[in-house]
């Protein structure tokens, strides 16, 4: 079978790093969660005190830029790749709810996502990739085979991230939780710069009453498919 590129766009929270990590292990491509390196922006700038109670400081992080490196290094143990940020495993810091509550602003930011974008087109372009995010059918491959939009209630999906978080032993609110995937939704939608939307040929994955195992299959029918075309 040809080697393809798979986009999966969708809102916070709705399962699709958890599919997308599991389909590309299954067919043996490469999985590149883009949502993570947002996050490592994010802690990058909220360890270096750009981002406080006043605002973010977006004119000091434009010129820091350039000393955000990231990386994805494939762990032996779980065969998932971890996020690296500057050579640092940053995969349990980057997913705490401070960088949750400020990723959607710095990645808002025109320049933070141009140096994301190009980042993402060179990690995918031999193909044979599965990538997820907000924009991955409409900006960065437009041309991607296959793409798909994964939606589900916010209640949901709220539960599923408090779950998520309260078996990793992390204390959350499920209301705080559920506020910042709403907040989260509407700064994506709404962004000036390649606000989250439907490609239009996308297909729509509404997974809100689905199974792990069922999207699992969906998924894999919906590769074999676009990869024999
Ligand atoms: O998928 P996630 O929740 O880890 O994404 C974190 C944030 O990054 C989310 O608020 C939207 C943003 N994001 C984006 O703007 N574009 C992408 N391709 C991926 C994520």
């Amino acid at each position: 079978m040809k080697k393809i590129t798979i986009a999966i766009d969708g809102f916070s929270s709705c399962g699709k790093s958890t599919m997308a990590k599991d389909l590309a292990k299954e067919i043996g491509y490469v999985y590149i969660d883009t949502g993570a390196m947002y996050r490592a922006v994010t802690l990058y700038a909220l360890r270096k005190g750009l981002i406080t109670s006043e605002g973010i400081d977006f004119d000091k992080l434009r010129e820091e830029m350039d000393s955000i490196m990231i990386t994805f290094v494939l762990d032996p143990e779980s065969g998932r790749p971890q996020t690296y940020l500057n050579g640092e495993c940053v995969e349990k810091e980057i997913r705490t709810m401070d960088v949750s509550s400020h990723v959607s602003p710095v990645a808002a930011q025109s320049f933070v996502r141009t140096a994301m974008v190009d980042l993402q087109r060179i990690m995918g372009e031999a193909k044979g990739v599965v990538m997820d995010g907000r924009d991955i059918g409409t900006v960065v491959f437009p041309d991607a085979e296959l793409k798909i939009f994964v939606t589900a209630s916010d209640e949901i999906r709220a539960k599923r991230r408090y779950d998520e978080l309260t078996a990793k032993g992390e204390a959350c609110d499920f209301q705080e939780i559920k506020h910042n995937i709403q907040e989260r939704d509407r700064i994506d939608t709404t962004r000036k710069i390649s606000p989250l939307r439907q490609a239009d040929d996308a297909i729509v994955l509404d997974n809100s009453q689905m199974t792990i195992d069922q999207q699992k299959q969906w998924l894999l029918e919906a590769y074999q498919k676009a990869a024999a075309e």
